[in-house]
């Protein structure tokens, strides 16, 4: 019988719980913990690390786990790494649920970096209202860039602001084009920092972006090791029912 893991913490887990829960499918949907009120999901849900990807095969045991689908955010290169690992280890099929990256249109005026410490330097120009739109983690790197004015939208309010000269906003995404045109023009954006993410819930900010021709540095997705890959929920139903 089917035991399915899946690791989450995006908008495509969330899919795909909701499809297995459909269909009567037994799964755990585990969170890495980092918000406070993560969505209640259809499946059982766990919360926390396992412990490095030797936690993780023990986890897979212990739980006889049949499959396991990584859909973790593609910046979540650790997860993705131990989970590759762990079912080399322990055997259990693995597959990615994952989204295509976004890619400039007309009219964009991307600049890209390699990775988050490129972004920093990116950053070593004049002051600008900088919209730093990388999510919570890191966030700390960007004080090396103390002359600039941050923008932060965040999910949870944070303890203490990450960053000497920021406003913070926090929203829960997904985030509409209208909305993030009225955020940019609000707080007098000059340039969006953004992880090429992909999918939807993300993207208005660049679609605004290009609208109002405000520039855009987009730190580009850390190369993840090669496993079984699908883009949509479909497809991974259809690998869970005929292996
Ligand atoms: N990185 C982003 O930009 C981003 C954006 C949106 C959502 N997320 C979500 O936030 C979570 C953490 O992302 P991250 O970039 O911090 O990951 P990461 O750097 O790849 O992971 C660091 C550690 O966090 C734990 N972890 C991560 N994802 C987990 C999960 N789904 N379930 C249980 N433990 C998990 C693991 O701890 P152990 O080694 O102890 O197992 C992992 O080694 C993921 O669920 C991801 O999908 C990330």
């Amino acid at each position: 019988m089917t035991n399915l893991l899946i690791l989450g913490g995006t908008t495509e887990a969330n899919a795909l719980a909701k499809a297995v829960a459909q269909l009567g499918i037994p799964a755990t949907y585990s969170y890495a913990g980092r918000v406070e009120n993560p969505r209640p999901q259809p499946v059982q849900v766990r919360v926390g690390g396992f412990g490095g990807a030797a936690g993780l095969a023990r986890y897979l045991s212990d739980s006889a786990v049949t499959h396991v689908v990584d859909a973790t955010h593609p910046f979540a290169a650790q997860m993705s790494g131990n989970a590759v690992a762990a079912c080399a280890e322990t055997g259990v099929p693995l597959a990615a649920l994952t989204r295509p990256e976004w890619a400039a249109q007309d009219g964009d005026r991307w600049q890209h970096a390699s990775d988050t410490a490129a972004a920093v330097a990116a950053l070593s120009g004049p002051a600008q209202r900088v919209f730093l739109a990388v999510g919570r983690m890191h966030l700390e790197d960007f004080a090396a860039q103390p002359q600039h004015h941050y923008l932060l939208r965040l999910v949870d309010e944070p303890d203490m602001l990450p960053l000497p000269n920021c406003d913070v906003v926090v929203s829960r995404g997904p985030f509409t084009v209208e909305e993030d045109l009225a955020l940019i023009m609000r707080h007098e954006t000059q340039l969006v920092v953004s992880k090429n993410a992909g999918g939807t819930g993300a993207r208005a900010k660049l679609d605004a972006a290009r609208a109002l021709g405000v520039p855009v540095l987009m730190i580009d997705r850390p190369t993840l090791p090669k496993r079984v890959e699908f883009s949509g929920v479909t497809q991974v139903l259809d690998w869970l029912t005929h292996p």
